[in-house]
């Protein structure tokens, strides 16, 4: 997103109708976290309730200032406070006599499992902590992390936190240029990583990776990585230097147990996390100590009803990316929850390992993504339907708007009809939810983010930054500062204010660079990226309303929308469809699913051209690389697949041009 990106002044057109409404379940609100007192609360005095949420952390000294919003939009929140998140997300609960209860319920993806208490996890990150520190890893230093899922990737990220070491995760589907590059920006001294991670049932290597990635940094850009802590996972052969790699179950394995943490200033550096932007270098964004552990513990406990005693959570994210970070690490074990890691992908080794694990777990609480849940859809409702999931009591969604038809099978299906879905709104920037229902207080709308958690300000603009009366859309702003808030882009506080605060700069909001419209209710549908919005014969469109409304026909799994250059409309709709296993093949499909959207939104939304794919391309977080779709649907050459999960998609798709129709 780029701060210049305009959206016409017409407001998007808000055409679908979703009557259907879901009340929270009487005994959820009968023990409910936070009710709708919380709204009043942070109304009345934003900073007021963020002290307050700030007790549930424990501090080494106190804070003299909530915010420090005397330069914006450089924030400094909860100054004078020293804090530790390492001994916030784990010695405190062992203090408070929680040592037995498990942290991490591992499940490697070959079936291997281990239990890690809390207790047991103090002992490791408290040797990671000591072994760090023997490699000369000191505070301030950032350390990289490109582990599997994993018990040590947890670990090493609170072993950076507890040295005050800033860590930066990198997914392990990145490639070695990728992590180069990442290394390089953040000036990584130390490498943490494993000879593998298992992958669809066979080991897949991550230490060669790190080796081409160690040299590409010091050949390209000069910088040199000193040490490599490596987790032996698969046991496949790894290549040795001996001047820079350590096997951690030497050195972790051997340190003592006993660390003595330090706190830092609630603004010290916590972590980089590594997000695209669309032009040029991935952005680093920069958050800190004690803002961020607030607000995401604080949501957590709001958004999940999370009741530490008593729930078992479960957070499918990987821990490179930012959700693995707020809502793996730093959220649920500040709140000292019990949660299931697993390492691997849902269909190894069979398409119902999700469910397993649930059933085996007692899984209370599941948050996942809307990728996830359609390909769920497309295998079908045998597949959970062999399992008990009664445990359910809450289900999430993150990464991107669920379509109405999606949410009511996750639901459904998975959730027995029991469960609240809340569909959570946020962003790496954002460090924290920030829209969302709150699950004891809000009634269910399938495909609405609803509104502003408490102590959150957000809003739907138009062009001027005037906002949208209800019934309208416009552009998603946040009005206010929010604690886990990004500070900065790491190393570069100009390409920060440019990209999030220039284009409302008057109003003082920060632009989030999504559209989105707000109801007749005033309930925030967030629609996606405004470079998504379509304009079609005057209308603004966008993608997001036409893929729910193919995905609400039965025959339809998954869709994807892009606009393409039309010379009568301006742009026209041209919509990649994958089909369900079980649709009905033969017949006219492609005509029925024109007529379908039609019907479902109007005839100015119907699509030009539908093709019916196998796959759709996507980056390795589940988000569509609709650019990619575009040059298809305009005819042209395939550009840059190098972000894509399987590179090999495009050309499954190019192949299947033929199914395609056009009027
Ligand atoms: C972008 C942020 C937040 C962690 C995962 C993604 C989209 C995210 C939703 C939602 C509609 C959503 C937005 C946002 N997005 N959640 N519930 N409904 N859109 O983090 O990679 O920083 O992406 O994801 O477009 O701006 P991210």
């Amino acid at each position: 997103m780029t701060a210049g990106a305009t959206m016409p002044d017409e407001t998007l057109s808000n055409l679908m109708h979703e009557t259907r409404r879901f009340a929270p379940p009487a005994d959820l609100v009968a023990a409910a976290n936070v009710t709708a007192a919380a709204y009043d609360e942070s109304a009345a005095d934003q900073e007021a309730f963020w002290a307050t949420q700030a007790r549930r952390l424990d501090w080494d000294t106190d804070f003299t200032r909530v915010l420090d919003w005397d330069n914006p939009p450089f924030a400094k929140w909860f100054t004078g406070g020293r804090i530790n998140a390492a001994y916030n997300c784990v010695d405190r609960h062992v203090a408070a006599g929680r040592g037995d209860q498990v942290a991490l319920h591992f499940v490697g993806e070959p079936g291997d499992t281990r239990d890690v208490t809390y207790a047991q996890l103090q002992d490791e990150v408290s040797q990671a902590a000591n072994a760090l520190a023997a490699l000369g890893v000191t505070t301030g230093d950032r350390v990289a992390i490109y582990l599997p899922m994993i018990p040590e990737a947890v670990i090493a990220m609170l072993a950076c936190a507890r040295l005050g070491a800033p860590h930066t995760v990198v997914f392990g589907g990145f490639s070695s240029d990728a992590l180069a590059s990442r290394i390089t920006d953040c000036g990584a001294k130390v490498v943490i990583t494993a000879d593998g991670g298992y992958r669809r049932g066979a080991p897949s290597a991550l230490k060669p990776a790190v080796d081409e990635a160690r040299a590409k940094a010091a050949d390209r850009d000069g910088h040199r990585v000193e040490r490599v802590l490596v987790v032996r996972r698969t046991g496949q052969e790894v290549a040795w230097d001996d001047d820079v790699d350590v096997w951690w179950h030497g050195a972790v394995a051997s340190a003592s147990t006993e660390h003595q943490c330090e706190f830092f200033d609630a603004e010290h550096p916590l972590f980089v996390m590594y997000t695209s932007g669309t032009t040029g270098k991935p952005k680093g964004i920069l958050h800190t100590t004690g803002g961020y552990l607030v607000g995401a513990a604080y949501t957590h406990h709001a958004v999940f009803d999370l009741k530490p005693e008593t729930d078992v959570y479960w957070c499918t994210a990987d821990i490179g990316w930012i959700t693995g970070h707020s809502y793996i690490t730093y959220g649920p074990l500040a709140n000292g929850v019990t949660q299931v890691i697993y390492e691997g992908t849902p269909d190894s080794p069979h398409k119902g390992r999700w469910w397993e694990i649930i059933q085996q777990y007692g899984v209370t609480i599941f948050y996942t993504a809307p990728t996830a849940i359609r390909t769920f859809m497309k295998w079908g409702r045998d597949i959970p339907g062999e399992f008990d999931l009664s445990s359910l009591r809450l289900l999430g969604s993150v990464g991107e708007p669920i379509n109405p038809e999606a949410y009511v099978w996750y639901r459904n299906v998975i959730g027995g009809d029991r469960t609240p879905v809340v569909d959570t709104w946020w962003q790496t920037e954002t460090g924290m939810i920030m829209i969302s229902p709150l699950p004891g207080v809000t009634h269910g709308k399938p495909g609405s983010a609803m509104k502003a958690l408490p102590g959150v300000g957000a809003e739907v603009v138009d062009e001027n930054g005037v906002p949208v009366p209800n019934g309208s859309g416009g552009y998603l702003v946040l009005t206010q500062p929010w604690p886990s808030m990004l500070r900065t882009l790491w190393g570069d506080d100009d390409r920060f204010v440019e990209t999030y605060w220039s284009r409302f700069a008057e109003q003082g909001y920060y632009f989030a660079g999504d559209g989105a419209k707000k109801d007749e209710d005033g309930d925030i549908w967030v629609l996606g990226r405004v470079d998504d919005v379509m304009n079609v014969s005057g209308h603004r469109l966008s993608t997001t309303e036409i893929e729910s409304a193919l995905v609400s026909h039965p025959s339809v799994a998954e869709a994807a929308v892009v606009g393409a250059a039309d010379e009568t409309t301006g742009q026209a709709v041209c919509a990649f469809v994958i089909l369900r296993e079980s649709a009905a093949t033969g017949g006219d499909v492609v005509t029925e699913l024109r007529n379908h959207v039609a019907k479902e939104i109007g005839a100015i939304a119907k699509p030009r051209q539908i093709m019916i794919v196998p796959e759709l391309p996507k980056t390795r977080s589940g988000k569509i690389m609709r650019r990619l779709l575009r040059d298809v649907a305009e005819n042209r050459k395939v550009g840059d697949t190098t972000t894509l999960a399987d590179s090999s998609i495009m050309d499954l798709i190019s192949a299947g041009q033929a199914t395609s129709t056009e009027d």
